[in-house]
């Protein structure tokens, strides 16, 4: 089921969003007993543990009078509205009028928005619609030989999507980045490279650049990276800086709204041991906010979907793909909802 947010749901990379897993917080910001309020796709949500542990993603709103539900709290693994006390189960069922105390609740069963929530990699995922993909994997996240650090989160005042384009795009580096993944006076010609899609995403071959202070060593290198988009919203890339240096990013962007995104990174390094969590998290912070301010800029604020929309070269080949993707997932999701419309009609 649908609500209105501040983005038009019957947009085509909106449809390609909401049956979609999204990174909303960290598994520690959501504790046993105080709920928690975040945005997804324009909706406030409400996220909560019952007594199992397991968290749940509600529309964050009371069927009584539309009070806020993550102003309440959480006892003996209930949701309890902080207006006048209602009860709620993880089923969604009103187990608790404290006003009349003896008798049922009211049947909340359509005044209770329940979507869907996931925990894995120390993040809380949401979808708002039944999801049409698993959650996408961290290949690294078990294997010891990599050192694992959490990034972000970074507020960028852009869309989710145009960010996520941003961090697939090697032909920006020597200019966003200069002196840093390349150099501005000297930009690399990138040759040309091939995307493949499977039923994981979309996957580059290796595109190779010279970086002037390539990883968290400060060093030059000659990069090779391999990019994937695992989820609309979640990407990845493996970077090889030298002969078994690997240095590998997993990407997510939350789609707060249509113009504001939230960007959580795991970098997983198997290189450096010495070095600290300083150095590699200040090397991602000039990198984040040096993307920000050019992601912030562009204009519309939503990716253009539509090919003539923009120009493209050959170096734009993932970009163009991930665009591509994007607008064939929000078709499919919107053929689906026709169908599911017709049929719920014609019963
Ligand atoms: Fe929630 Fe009244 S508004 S109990
Ligand atoms: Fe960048």
């Amino acid at each position: 089921m649908l609500y209105k947010g501040e983005w038009n749901p019957n947009e085509l990379d909106y449809r390609a969003l909401a049956g979609q897993w999204h990174v909303v917080c960290l598994s520690t910001d959501v504790g046993a007993d105080q709920p928690k309020a975040v945005r997804l796709l324009g909706e406030e949500l409400v996220l909560w543990r019952d007594d199992q542990g397991k968290v749940n993603a509600w529309k964050d709103y009371c069927g009584h009078r539309g009070a806020k539900l993550s102003l309440g709290c959480v006892k003996q693994g209930q949701i309890e509205c902080p207006y006048h006390g209602w009860r709620y189960s993880s089923q969604g069922e009103c187990t608790l009028v404290p006003a009349h105390p003896e008798r049922k609740g009211p049947s909340s069963q359509r005044l209770i928005f329940r979507h869907f929530a996931e925990e894995r990699y120390g993040y809380i995922w949401v979808s708002l619609e039944k999801p049409l993909r698993p959650l996408p994997e961290l290949p690294q996240w078990h294997d010891d030989s990599f050192r694992k650090v959490f990034a972000g989160p970074y507020l960028y005042n852009a869309n989710a999507l145009r960010s996520l384009e941003n961090f697939i795009d090697a032909s920006h580096f020597p200019f966003v980045h200069a002196n840093l993944n390349g150099l501005p006076d000297a930009p690399e010609p990138l040759k040309r490279y091939n995307v493949k899609e499977d039923e994981h995403g979309l996957h580059s071959s290796e595109i190779c650049v010279f970086q002037p202070y390539g990883d968290h060593r400060g060093i030059p290198v000659n990069a090779r990276y391999t990019y994937s988009v695992l989820n609309p919203t979640t990407a990845y890339f493996v970077k090889k800086t030298g002969e078994t240096e690997r240095f590998c990013t997993f990407f997510n962007a939350t789609p707060v709204d249509e113009s504001q995104c939230v960007i959580w990174l795991i970098v997983a390094i198997n290189f450096g041991q010495d070095l600290t969590l300083e150095q590699i998290l200040s090397r991602q912070n000039i990198v984040f906010e040096q993307d920000r301010r050019i992601v912030e800029s562009q204009r519309p604020a939503r990716l253009p979907l539509d090919p003539h929309a923009e120009m493209h070269v050959v170096s734009d080949r993932m970009g163009i793909e991930y665009r591509r993707w994007i607008r064939a997932l929000g078709e499919a999701a919107s053929t689906n909802q026709q169908s599911q419309v017709i049929e719920s009609v014609s019963i």
